[in-house]
C-alpha cells in the first residue's frame, strides 16, 4: 500500500471527481483515509505513475506519506524518518490545519536536529507571510520535489498527524502558456480554461483503448481538442462556423511547435452544424463526447427571470440536438461530458443562480441517456454539488457559470 496526499484545486468536488475517475481508469483500488475541501488522502494498491500530476487539471500538489501518528511530530522523529540525510540540501515545510508559528518553530528545530544528528547542512525555505504552505513557485524554484531537496508536509486531520513529502507540483506556467499564448483567442466567445478542459476529459469513467476517439462538436478555438491531443487521444472536432474550424486548426498547429504531441494522432476538424445529421461514416465513432456548447451571449448584468426563461427557450434546441446527434456518433455505452450553462438571475434585488430547466434534464432519459453521478461519495467528507447532483463551477463574481454533467449512452 502507498498513501498519497492530493492538494485539491479551487473546486474540491470537481478535483476529487477527476482524481477518482483517473485513478480508476489507471486501474487503482482507492481507499480514502481522510478528506476535506483542501486535501484528499488516499491509500492505493500501487505506486502512482511519475507523470500522474501532469495528466490532471484539478490537483495542485501531490505528496507521498512517510508516516502517521496520533500526535504532532517532533523534530527528532522527523529526522529519524528521513535518515540517512544528504550532506547539503534545501528543506521546505508546509502544513494543513497546522498553525504557521508551530510550523516555523518545527522547521528550525528540524534544521538544528539534522545538523546535530548527522552533520547535515540544511537551507530552510519558509512559507511567505502568514501562510502555512509554500507556494508552487517556491517549491518549483527551489526544486523541493526532487532529491536531495524536500518539502515536508504536515497534516492535522481530525487529531491524526501525517508526515509526507512532496513528489510533484502543478506546472501553472504551462497552463498559462496554453491559455494565453495561442495565436487565436477571443474572450467574447467564452473560451474554456485548458485546466477545465483537461478535467472534463478526465471525468470519462472508462475508455476501452489507449488512443480512444473523443469528439467535441462545439470545438470553438479547440481547447478540448488540444488537451485531448496532449493525452494521446484521437480527437474529432467540429463547429458550425468555418472561422472557428480554422481557429482550431491554427491553434493546434501552434501546439505542435510548443508541446510534445504525437503527429500521427492529429485531430480531425471539420465544419458541421450539430442540428444536422452526421454523415454515415461518422456514426458509432466515439467512445466519448466532451464539450462546452454555446452558453448564451456574454452578460453584463444578472438576467431578469423573464430573460432567463427566454435564454433557456433559445438555447434548448441546440442542447437537444447535442444529445440527439450525439447518439449517432457515440458508441453504445459511450459517455457524454457536457457543460450546461447557469445564469445569475435578479429576483427583485436577490441574486440567485438559475440552472438549465429540470424538464430538459428529465427528457434525456427518454432520449436514451442515463445520468451518471459526479459528486464523489465518501464517508469522510460531504462534497458540495447542485441539487440534482452535478458539479457547479463558477468564479465568485461571474454572471454565467458552468454546470458539469456526465451521461452514458444506453444501447
Ligand atoms: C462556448 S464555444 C466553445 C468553446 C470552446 N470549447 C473553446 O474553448 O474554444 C461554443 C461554440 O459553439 C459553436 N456553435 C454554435 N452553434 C453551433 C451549432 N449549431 N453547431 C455546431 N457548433 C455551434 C460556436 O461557433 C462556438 O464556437
Amino acid at each position: 500500500m502507498n498513501e498519497y496526499i492530493f492538494f485539491l484545486g479551487s473546486n474540491a468536488t470537481l478535483s476529487t471527481a477527476e482524481i477518482f475517475a483517473t485513478l480508476k481508469r489507471d486501474g487503482f483500488e482507492v481507499d480514502v483515509d481522510w478528506a476535506d475541501e483542501r486535501v484528499l488522502l488516499v491509500n492505493l494498491d500501487g505506486e502512482l505513475p511519475a507523470n500522474f500530476l501532469r495528466g490532471v487539471g484539478g490537483v495542485e500538489r501531490i505528496a507521498e506519506v512517510i508516516g502517521k501518528k496520533d500526535k504532532m511530530w517532533s523534530a527528532e522523529e522527523v529526522v529519524d524518518q528521513l535518515s540517512p540525510l544528504p550532506d547539503k540540501w534545501r528543506l521546505g515545510v508546509s502544513g494543513v490545519h497546522i498553525e504557521t508559528r508551530q510550523l516555523r518553530g518545527l522547521g528550525q528545530k528540524i534544521k538544528k536536529a539534522a545538523g546535530i544528528a548527522e552533520g547535515s547542512k540544511v537551507r530552510f525555505v519558509m512559507p511567505k507571510g502568514r501562510n502555512n504552505q509554500l507556494n508552487a513557485a517556491q517549491v518549483l524554484f527551489n526544486r523541493l520535489y526532487e532529491k536531495p531537496h524536500r518539502e515536508l508536509i504536515f497534516v492535522n486531520g481530525g487529531g491524526r498527524f501525517w508526515l509526507a513529502e512532496t513528489v510533484d507540483v502543478q506546472r501553472i506556467d504551462e497552463y498559462e502558456v496554453r491559455d494565453t499564448q495561442r495565436p487565436v483567442r477571443d474572450g467574447k466567445i467564452g473560451m474554456l480554461p485548458p485546466k477545465l478542459a483537461q478535467i472534463m476529459l478526465n471525468l470519462v469513467p472508462d475508455l476501452s483503448s489507449k488512443a480512444p476517439v473523443i469528439c467535441d462538436p462545439f470545438c470553438g478555438m479547440g481547447t478540448v481538442l488540444q488537451e485531448g491531443w496532449l493525452k494521446n487521444y484521437r480527437m474529432v472536432g467540429s463547429d458550425i462556423r468555418d472561422t472557428m474550424v480554422a481557429a482550431s486548426e491554427q491553434n493546434l498547429e501552434w501546439l505542435t511547435r510548443h508541446f510534445n504531441v504525437n503527429k500521427a494522432l492529429e485531430p480531425d476538424v471539420f465544419t458541421h452544424d450539430i442540428q444536422a445529421p452526421y454523415r454515415e461514416e461518422r456514426w458509432n465513432l466515439a467512445e466519448a463526447i466532451v464539450t462546452e456548447p454555446f452558453l448564451g451571449k456574454p452578460l453584463s448584468a444578472p438576467l431578469s427571470p423573464t430573460l432567463a426563461d427566454k435564454l433557456w427557450e433559445d438555447i434548448w434546441p441546440l442542447y437537444d440536438a447535442l444529445f440527439r446527434r450525439g447518439k449517432e456518433i457515440l458508441l453504445p455505452n459511450g459517455y457524454l461530458v457536457t457543460v450546461l450553462p447557469a445564469v445569475r438571475v435578479d429576483y427583485r434585488g436577490k441574486m440567485k443562480w438559475e440552472f438549465f430547466p429540470g424538464s430538459f434534464v428529465d427528457s434525456l432519459s427518454k432520449k436514451g441517456y442515463s445520468w451518471v453521478q459526479l459528486v464523489p461519495e465518501v464517508s469522510q467528507y460531504e462534497y458540495k454539488g447542485t441539487e440534482r447532483g452535478s458539479v457547479f463551477y463558477a468564479r465568485p463574481d461571474a454572471l454565467v457559470g458552468r454546470e458539469i454533467t456526465l451521461w452514458q449512452n444506453n444501447i
